[in-house]
Protein backbone atom coordinates (compact mmCIF):
# COMPACT_ATOMS: atom_id res chain seq x y z
CA UNK A 1 0.00 0.00 0.00
CA UNK A 2 1.08 3.55 -0.65
CA UNK A 3 1.45 5.62 2.46
CA UNK A 4 2.84 8.46 0.81
CA UNK A 5 0.85 12.02 1.85
CA UNK A 6 -0.40 9.72 4.55
CA UNK A 7 0.29 10.40 8.18
CA UNK A 8 1.26 7.66 10.60
CA UNK A 9 1.23 7.67 14.44
CA UNK A 10 4.88 6.61 15.03
CA UNK A 11 7.12 5.70 17.86
CA UNK A 12 10.47 7.37 17.74
CA UNK A 13 13.83 4.90 18.03
CA UNK A 14 17.06 5.88 18.10
CA UNK A 15 18.89 8.52 15.69
CA UNK A 16 20.34 7.61 12.69
CA UNK A 17 22.78 9.55 10.30
CA UNK A 18 22.10 12.96 8.73
CA UNK A 19 19.53 14.73 11.44
CA UNK A 20 16.93 11.48 11.53
CA UNK A 21 15.67 9.49 13.89
CA UNK A 22 14.12 5.66 13.18
CA UNK A 23 10.80 4.47 13.81
CA UNK A 24 8.79 1.16 12.36
CA UNK A 25 5.65 0.98 10.28
CA UNK A 26 4.12 -2.36 9.19
CA UNK A 27 7.72 -3.43 9.28
CA UNK A 28 9.00 -1.12 7.38
CA UNK A 29 11.77 1.36 8.13
CA UNK A 30 10.63 5.40 8.65
CA UNK A 31 13.15 8.19 8.62
CA UNK A 32 11.22 10.46 10.87
CA UNK A 33 12.80 14.32 11.23
CA UNK A 34 11.97 17.04 13.83
CA UNK A 35 11.25 14.11 15.91
CA UNK A 36 13.77 13.06 19.29
CA UNK A 37 14.40 9.05 20.02
CA UNK A 38 11.43 8.00 22.65
CA UNK A 39 8.65 10.31 21.24
CA UNK A 40 5.37 9.38 20.38
CA UNK A 41 4.29 11.43 16.98
CA UNK A 42 2.00 11.86 14.39
CA UNK A 43 4.53 12.12 11.10
CA UNK A 44 3.51 12.97 7.35
CA UNK A 45 4.90 10.90 5.09
CA UNK A 46 7.60 13.20 2.58
CA UNK A 47 8.71 10.07 0.61
CA UNK A 48 8.09 6.59 0.22
CA UNK A 49 10.68 4.23 -2.01
CA UNK A 50 10.38 0.44 -2.17
CA UNK A 51 12.83 -0.09 1.04
CA UNK A 52 11.23 2.83 3.79
CA UNK A 53 9.77 5.93 4.15
CA UNK A 54 10.64 9.30 5.29
CA UNK A 55 8.41 11.66 7.21
CA UNK A 56 8.26 14.84 9.16
CA UNK A 57 6.81 14.70 12.74
CA UNK A 58 3.83 17.41 12.78
CA UNK A 59 2.27 16.56 15.88
CA UNK A 60 4.32 16.00 19.37
CA UNK A 61 1.95 13.42 20.99
CA UNK A 62 4.90 12.46 23.98
CA UNK A 63 7.46 14.97 24.02
CA UNK A 64 10.90 14.03 25.21
CA UNK A 65 12.52 15.64 27.75
CA UNK A 66 15.12 16.61 25.82
CA UNK A 67 12.89 18.71 23.20
CA UNK A 68 12.87 22.39 23.35
CA UNK A 69 11.01 25.20 21.28
CA UNK A 70 13.05 26.01 18.13
CA UNK A 71 14.73 29.45 18.55
CA UNK A 72 14.17 30.13 15.49
CA UNK A 73 11.25 30.64 13.45
CA UNK A 74 11.72 29.41 9.90
CA UNK A 75 13.02 25.79 11.61
CA UNK A 76 10.59 22.93 11.40
CA UNK A 77 8.41 20.75 9.00
CA UNK A 78 8.27 22.11 5.38
CA UNK A 79 10.54 25.35 6.26
CA UNK A 80 13.87 25.91 6.23
CA UNK A 81 16.14 23.02 5.82
CA UNK A 82 19.68 24.39 6.98
CA UNK A 83 19.12 23.17 10.95
CA UNK A 84 18.13 19.59 12.15
CA UNK A 85 17.94 19.54 16.30
CA UNK A 86 16.86 22.90 16.45
CA UNK A 87 13.68 21.07 18.81
CA UNK A 88 16.74 19.33 21.25
CA UNK A 89 18.97 20.89 24.09
CA UNK A 90 22.41 21.48 22.84
CA UNK A 91 23.46 18.86 25.51
CA UNK A 92 20.71 15.99 23.81
CA UNK A 93 22.11 17.23 20.21
CA UNK A 94 25.72 16.61 21.30
CA UNK A 95 24.40 13.03 22.67
CA UNK A 96 22.71 12.49 19.18
CA UNK A 97 25.73 13.23 17.42
CA UNK A 98 27.87 10.91 19.83
CA UNK A 99 25.47 8.01 19.57
CA UNK A 100 25.91 8.51 15.11
CA UNK A 101 29.44 8.34 15.25
CA UNK A 102 29.58 5.58 17.90
CA UNK A 103 27.30 3.63 15.74
CA UNK A 104 29.02 4.53 12.67
CA UNK A 105 32.19 3.02 13.70
CA UNK A 106 30.63 0.32 15.35
CA UNK A 107 28.46 -0.71 12.15
CA UNK A 108 31.27 -0.18 9.63
CA UNK A 109 34.59 -0.64 11.26
CA UNK A 110 33.53 -3.22 13.47
CA UNK A 111 34.90 -0.26 16.66
CA UNK A 112 32.81 -0.18 20.16
CA UNK A 113 33.80 2.97 21.51
CA UNK A 114 32.11 5.44 24.02
CA UNK A 115 32.24 8.77 22.38
CA UNK A 116 31.69 12.23 23.76
CA UNK A 117 30.91 15.17 21.36
CA UNK A 118 33.49 18.28 22.84
CA UNK A 119 31.68 21.38 22.45
CA UNK A 120 33.70 24.09 20.72
CA UNK A 121 34.11 27.71 22.10
CA UNK A 122 32.94 30.86 20.41
CA UNK A 123 29.53 30.53 20.31
CA UNK A 124 27.61 29.98 23.74
CA UNK A 125 23.84 28.68 23.23
CA UNK A 126 24.83 27.19 19.38
CA UNK A 127 23.59 30.10 17.42
CA UNK A 128 25.85 33.09 16.12
CA UNK A 129 28.81 30.99 14.69
CA UNK A 130 28.40 30.23 11.24
CA UNK A 131 31.02 32.58 9.24
CA UNK A 132 30.14 31.46 6.39
CA UNK A 133 26.58 31.17 4.44
CA UNK A 134 25.17 30.44 1.67
CA UNK A 135 21.74 31.19 1.22
CA UNK A 136 19.93 30.63 -2.15
CA UNK A 137 18.23 33.23 -4.44
CA UNK A 138 14.43 32.95 -5.86
CA UNK A 139 13.80 33.95 -9.55
CA UNK A 140 13.11 37.71 -7.93
CA UNK A 141 16.15 37.79 -6.21
CA UNK A 142 15.00 37.27 -2.69
CA UNK A 143 17.43 35.32 -0.35
CA UNK A 144 16.58 32.28 1.64
CA UNK A 145 17.82 28.99 2.09
CA UNK A 146 16.39 25.62 0.45
CA UNK A 147 13.93 23.64 2.10
CA UNK A 148 14.76 20.14 2.89
CA UNK A 149 15.49 17.73 0.47
CA UNK A 150 13.66 19.78 -2.09
CA UNK A 151 14.33 23.29 -5.04
CA UNK A 152 11.81 24.89 -2.70
CA UNK A 153 13.40 28.48 -1.05
CA UNK A 154 12.23 29.61 2.78
CA UNK A 155 12.86 33.26 2.17
CA UNK A 156 14.43 34.40 5.75
CA UNK A 157 14.71 38.29 7.25
CA UNK A 158 17.56 36.71 9.58
CA UNK A 159 19.54 33.41 10.37
CA UNK A 160 19.91 32.73 13.72
CA UNK A 161 23.24 30.43 13.23
CA UNK A 162 25.03 32.86 11.48
CA UNK A 163 27.57 34.65 12.81
CA UNK A 164 26.36 38.44 14.47
CA UNK A 165 29.37 39.78 11.61
CA UNK A 166 27.78 37.64 8.44
CA UNK A 167 24.16 38.87 9.77
CA UNK A 168 25.71 42.58 10.05
CA UNK A 169 26.01 42.36 6.08
CA UNK A 170 22.02 42.31 6.28
CA UNK A 171 22.50 40.62 2.58
CA UNK A 172 19.13 38.61 3.05
CA UNK A 173 17.17 42.06 3.49
CA UNK A 174 18.68 43.20 0.09
CA UNK A 175 17.08 41.90 -3.28
CA UNK A 176 19.71 40.21 -5.40
CA UNK A 177 17.95 39.77 -9.57
CA UNK A 178 19.83 37.96 -11.61
CA UNK A 179 21.75 36.05 -8.41
CA UNK A 180 20.97 32.28 -8.07
CA UNK A 181 22.92 31.91 -4.70
CA UNK A 182 25.04 34.25 -2.70
CA UNK A 183 27.59 33.27 -0.09
CA UNK A 184 28.69 35.69 2.84
CA UNK A 185 31.67 35.55 4.47
CA UNK A 186 32.64 37.09 7.73
CA UNK A 187 36.60 36.74 8.74
CA UNK A 188 38.13 36.51 12.17
CA UNK A 189 40.63 39.06 10.71
CA UNK A 190 37.26 41.63 10.31
CA UNK A 191 37.31 40.97 6.45
CA UNK A 192 33.82 40.65 4.89
CA UNK A 193 32.93 39.07 1.45
CA UNK A 194 30.15 37.92 -0.74
CA UNK A 195 30.35 35.72 -3.58
CA UNK A 196 27.50 35.62 -5.90
CA UNK A 197 26.61 32.71 -8.72
CA UNK A 198 24.93 34.16 -10.91
CA UNK A 199 21.62 33.04 -12.44
CA UNK A 200 22.84 30.94 -16.16
CA UNK A 201 25.48 34.06 -17.15
CA UNK A 202 22.94 36.85 -16.83
CA UNK A 203 24.15 40.00 -14.90
CA UNK A 204 24.02 40.18 -11.31
CA UNK A 205 22.85 43.81 -9.58
CA UNK A 206 24.42 43.58 -6.62
CA UNK A 207 23.06 45.71 -3.64
CA UNK A 208 25.20 48.03 -1.75
CA UNK A 209 25.78 46.06 1.61
CA UNK A 210 25.46 47.48 5.29
CA UNK A 211 29.41 46.84 5.83
CA UNK A 212 32.28 47.46 3.39
CA UNK A 213 32.66 44.11 1.84
CA UNK A 214 34.82 42.76 -1.14
CA UNK A 215 32.35 41.03 -4.14
CA UNK A 216 33.38 37.82 -5.99
CA UNK A 217 31.67 36.02 -9.04
CA UNK A 218 31.08 32.03 -9.05
CA UNK A 219 31.65 31.20 -12.22
CA UNK A 220 31.82 27.37 -11.37
CA UNK A 221 33.72 24.35 -11.04
CA UNK A 222 35.41 26.23 -7.69
CA UNK A 223 36.39 29.09 -9.85
CA UNK A 224 35.64 33.28 -8.43
CA UNK A 225 36.93 36.35 -9.95
CA UNK A 226 37.04 39.37 -7.59
CA UNK A 227 34.72 42.42 -8.49
CA UNK A 228 35.06 44.52 -5.87
CA UNK A 229 37.63 44.68 -3.39
CA UNK A 230 40.75 42.17 -3.25
CA UNK A 231 38.21 39.13 -2.44
CA UNK A 232 41.41 38.03 0.18
CA UNK A 233 39.73 37.76 3.74
CA UNK A 234 41.86 37.14 6.72
CA UNK A 235 41.64 34.64 9.46
CA UNK A 236 43.49 34.43 12.57
CA UNK A 237 44.24 31.81 14.99
CA UNK A 238 46.95 32.11 17.94
CA UNK A 239 49.33 34.94 17.02
CA UNK A 240 49.00 33.46 12.89
CA UNK A 241 47.15 34.91 10.46
CA UNK A 242 46.60 33.11 7.07
CA UNK A 243 44.96 34.51 3.94
CA UNK A 244 41.77 32.64 2.62
CA UNK A 245 40.91 33.85 -1.03
CA UNK A 246 37.01 33.52 -1.94
CA UNK A 247 35.34 31.24 -1.06
CA UNK A 248 38.52 28.77 -0.55
CA UNK A 249 38.00 26.52 2.81
CA UNK A 250 38.04 27.73 5.94
CA UNK A 251 36.32 26.04 9.12
CA UNK A 252 33.18 27.75 9.36
CA UNK A 253 32.56 27.53 13.24
CA UNK A 254 34.70 30.67 14.95
CA UNK A 255 36.54 28.19 17.41
CA UNK A 256 36.98 25.25 15.18
CA UNK A 257 40.33 26.09 13.69
CA UNK A 258 41.85 26.63 16.61
CA UNK A 259 40.27 23.46 18.58
CA UNK A 260 41.15 21.33 15.37
CA UNK A 261 44.50 22.63 14.99
CA UNK A 262 45.63 21.79 18.83
CA UNK A 263 43.84 18.41 18.76
CA UNK A 264 45.32 17.71 15.61
CA UNK A 265 48.92 18.20 17.13
CA UNK A 266 48.63 16.90 20.35
CA UNK A 267 47.63 13.24 18.18
CA UNK A 268 50.84 14.19 15.54
CA UNK A 269 52.85 14.90 18.74
CA UNK A 270 55.17 16.06 15.84
CA UNK A 271 58.92 16.02 16.95
CA UNK A 272 61.75 18.28 15.91
CA UNK A 273 63.45 17.04 12.71
CA UNK A 274 60.56 14.95 11.80
CA UNK A 275 58.96 14.44 8.07
CA UNK A 276 54.96 15.40 8.06
CA UNK A 277 52.72 15.39 5.61
CA UNK A 278 49.10 17.42 5.82
CA UNK A 279 47.64 15.95 2.84
CA UNK A 280 43.91 18.28 1.77
CA UNK A 281 45.59 21.41 3.20
CA UNK A 282 43.70 23.44 2.30
CA UNK A 283 45.35 27.20 3.22
CA UNK A 284 47.81 25.78 5.29
CA UNK A 285 46.25 25.69 8.76
CA UNK A 286 47.86 22.32 10.28
CA UNK A 287 50.75 22.42 8.14
CA UNK A 288 51.71 25.44 10.29
CA UNK A 289 51.34 23.82 13.14
CA UNK A 290 53.01 21.06 11.96
CA UNK A 291 55.90 23.37 10.62
CA UNK A 292 56.75 25.30 13.62
CA UNK A 293 57.04 21.86 15.42
CA UNK A 294 59.08 20.08 13.59
CA UNK A 295 61.27 23.28 13.45
CA UNK A 296 63.78 24.28 10.64
CA UNK A 297 65.64 20.41 10.71
CA UNK A 298 62.31 18.93 9.75
CA UNK A 299 60.09 19.28 7.03
CA UNK A 300 55.97 19.31 5.95
CA UNK A 301 54.97 19.16 2.42
CA UNK A 302 51.18 19.75 2.15
CA UNK A 303 49.32 18.36 -0.78
CA UNK A 304 46.04 20.46 -1.86
CA UNK A 305 43.99 20.30 -5.32
CA UNK A 306 42.71 23.91 -5.19
CA UNK A 307 44.93 26.31 -7.15
CA UNK A 308 43.73 29.78 -5.24
CA UNK A 309 44.13 27.42 -1.77
CA UNK A 310 47.70 26.74 -2.91
CA UNK A 311 48.73 29.95 -3.26
CA UNK A 312 47.27 31.32 -0.23
CA UNK A 313 48.81 28.46 1.84
CA UNK A 314 52.26 29.51 0.53
CA UNK A 315 52.07 32.71 1.09
CA UNK A 316 50.89 31.79 4.63
CA UNK A 317 53.77 29.39 4.85
CA UNK A 318 56.38 31.39 3.91
CA UNK A 319 57.83 32.36 7.24
CA UNK A 320 58.60 28.18 7.20
CA UNK A 321 60.58 27.40 4.74
CA UNK A 322 60.65 23.69 6.11
CA UNK A 323 56.72 23.82 4.33
CA UNK A 324 56.26 23.16 0.87
CA UNK A 325 52.42 23.20 -0.65
CA UNK A 326 52.46 21.42 -4.25
CA UNK A 327 49.02 21.56 -6.20
CA UNK A 328 47.37 17.75 -6.98
CA UNK A 329 44.80 15.56 -6.16
CA UNK A 330 46.17 12.98 -3.45
CA UNK A 331 45.30 10.04 -5.47
CA UNK A 332 48.15 10.28 -7.66
CA UNK A 333 50.37 13.82 -6.55
CA UNK A 334 51.86 10.81 -3.84
CA UNK A 335 53.09 8.99 -6.62
CA UNK A 336 53.66 12.12 -8.59
CA UNK A 337 56.77 13.56 -6.38
CA UNK A 338 57.59 10.14 -5.10
CA UNK A 339 56.93 10.42 -1.51
CA UNK A 340 57.73 7.30 0.09
CA UNK A 341 57.64 7.65 3.64
CA UNK A 342 56.55 9.88 6.40
CA UNK A 343 57.06 10.22 10.28
CA UNK A 344 53.82 11.48 10.57
CA UNK A 345 50.63 12.25 7.61
CA UNK A 346 47.79 14.39 8.73
CA UNK A 347 44.72 13.80 6.56
CA UNK A 348 41.86 16.15 6.29
CA UNK A 349 39.24 15.01 2.94
CA UNK A 350 36.30 16.28 2.30
CA UNK A 351 33.03 14.58 3.36
CA UNK A 352 33.90 11.67 0.41
CA UNK A 353 36.74 10.75 3.07
CA UNK A 354 39.40 8.92 2.03
CA UNK A 355 38.92 6.21 -0.20
CA UNK A 356 40.32 2.65 -1.15
CA UNK A 357 43.35 3.42 -2.91
CA UNK A 358 44.41 6.58 -0.99
CA UNK A 359 43.81 4.41 2.14
CA UNK A 360 46.33 1.94 0.30
CA UNK A 361 48.73 4.69 -0.82
CA UNK A 362 48.56 6.53 3.02
CA UNK A 363 49.48 3.27 4.91
CA UNK A 364 52.43 2.33 2.24
CA UNK A 365 54.30 5.20 3.75
CA UNK A 366 54.53 3.13 6.84
CA UNK A 367 54.18 6.61 8.81
CA UNK A 368 53.93 5.90 13.08
CA UNK A 369 50.95 8.04 13.40
CA UNK A 370 48.10 8.93 10.98
CA UNK A 371 45.72 12.05 12.15
CA UNK A 372 42.40 11.80 10.15
CA UNK A 373 40.05 14.88 10.59
CA UNK A 374 36.81 14.12 9.03
CA UNK A 375 33.57 15.99 8.59
CA UNK A 376 31.48 12.66 8.14
CA UNK A 377 31.08 10.14 10.67
CA UNK A 378 30.19 7.61 7.95
CA UNK A 379 33.11 7.76 5.49
CA UNK A 380 35.50 8.01 8.47
CA UNK A 381 34.40 4.64 10.07
CA UNK A 382 34.60 3.00 6.20
CA UNK A 383 38.01 4.41 5.85
CA UNK A 384 39.04 3.10 9.86
CA UNK A 385 38.20 -0.58 8.52
CA UNK A 386 40.03 -0.35 5.35
CA UNK A 387 43.19 1.00 7.36
CA UNK A 388 42.91 -1.40 9.95
CA UNK A 389 43.34 -4.33 7.52
CA UNK A 390 46.67 -2.34 6.53
CA UNK A 391 47.65 -2.58 9.91
CA UNK A 392 46.21 0.92 11.55
CA UNK A 393 45.06 0.56 14.81
CA UNK A 394 42.20 3.20 16.31
CA UNK A 395 43.89 4.60 18.97
CA UNK A 396 41.49 7.99 20.20
CA UNK A 397 39.17 9.70 18.73
CA UNK A 398 37.85 13.15 20.02
CA UNK A 399 34.62 14.57 18.61
CA UNK A 400 33.85 18.08 17.99
CA UNK A 401 30.37 19.94 18.12
CA UNK A 402 31.89 22.70 14.91
CA UNK A 403 28.46 22.78 13.49
CA UNK A 404 25.50 23.26 16.44
CA UNK A 405 22.10 23.03 15.60
CA UNK A 406 22.81 20.79 12.32
CA UNK A 407 23.30 17.23 12.25
CA UNK A 408 27.05 17.36 11.22
CA UNK A 409 29.87 16.21 13.62
CA UNK A 410 34.09 16.50 13.21
CA UNK A 411 35.82 14.21 14.36
CA UNK A 412 39.90 13.96 14.74
CA UNK A 413 40.89 10.37 15.15
CA UNK A 414 44.43 9.04 16.49
CA UNK A 415 45.58 5.69 14.20
CA UNK A 416 48.78 4.16 15.62
CA UNK A 417 50.59 1.49 13.15
CA UNK A 418 50.70 -2.10 14.69
C1 LIG B 1 38.11 19.69 4.69
S1 LIG B 1 39.15 20.75 3.75
C2 LIG B 1 40.57 20.79 4.78
C3 LIG B 1 41.46 21.97 4.65
C4 LIG B 1 42.47 22.23 5.77
N1 LIG B 1 43.01 21.02 6.36
C5 LIG B 1 41.87 23.10 6.85
O1 LIG B 1 41.61 22.60 7.95
O2 LIG B 1 41.66 24.32 6.61
C6 LIG B 1 39.57 19.70 2.43
C7 LIG B 1 40.51 20.32 1.42
O3 LIG B 1 40.85 19.30 0.47
C8 LIG B 1 40.89 19.84 -0.83
N2 LIG B 1 40.68 18.67 -1.71
C9 LIG B 1 39.50 18.10 -2.08
N3 LIG B 1 39.73 16.98 -2.80
C10 LIG B 1 41.08 16.85 -2.88
C11 LIG B 1 41.93 15.88 -3.48
N4 LIG B 1 41.42 14.84 -4.14
N5 LIG B 1 43.25 16.02 -3.35
C12 LIG B 1 43.79 17.09 -2.68
N6 LIG B 1 43.02 18.04 -2.10
C13 LIG B 1 41.69 17.92 -2.19
C14 LIG B 1 39.82 20.91 -0.83
O4 LIG B 1 40.09 21.88 -1.82
C15 LIG B 1 39.94 21.47 0.59
O5 LIG B 1 40.82 22.54 0.65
Amino acid sequence: MRVEQASLELTVGPVAHGGWCVARHEGRVVFVRHALPGERVVAAVTEETTRFLRADAVEILEPSPDRVTPPCPYAGPGRCGGCDWQHATLDAQRALKADVVAEQLRRLAGIDRKIVVEEVPGAPGGLGWRTRVQFAARPGGELGFRKHRSHDIQPVDACLIAHPEVEAAGAERHEWPGAAGVEVIASSGGDHAVVVRPRSHRPVAVPDLDVPASVLLDQGKGRTVPRRGSGVLRERVGDREFRVSGSGFWQVHPGAAETLLDAVLAYAAPEPGEWALDLYCGVGLFAAGLAEAVGPEGAVFGLESDAAAVRDARANLRDLPQARVERGRVEEALDRFQIERADLVVVDPPRTGLGRDVVDRVASLEAPRVVYVSCDPATLARDLAWLAERGYRLDDLRAFDAFPMTHHVECVALLVRE
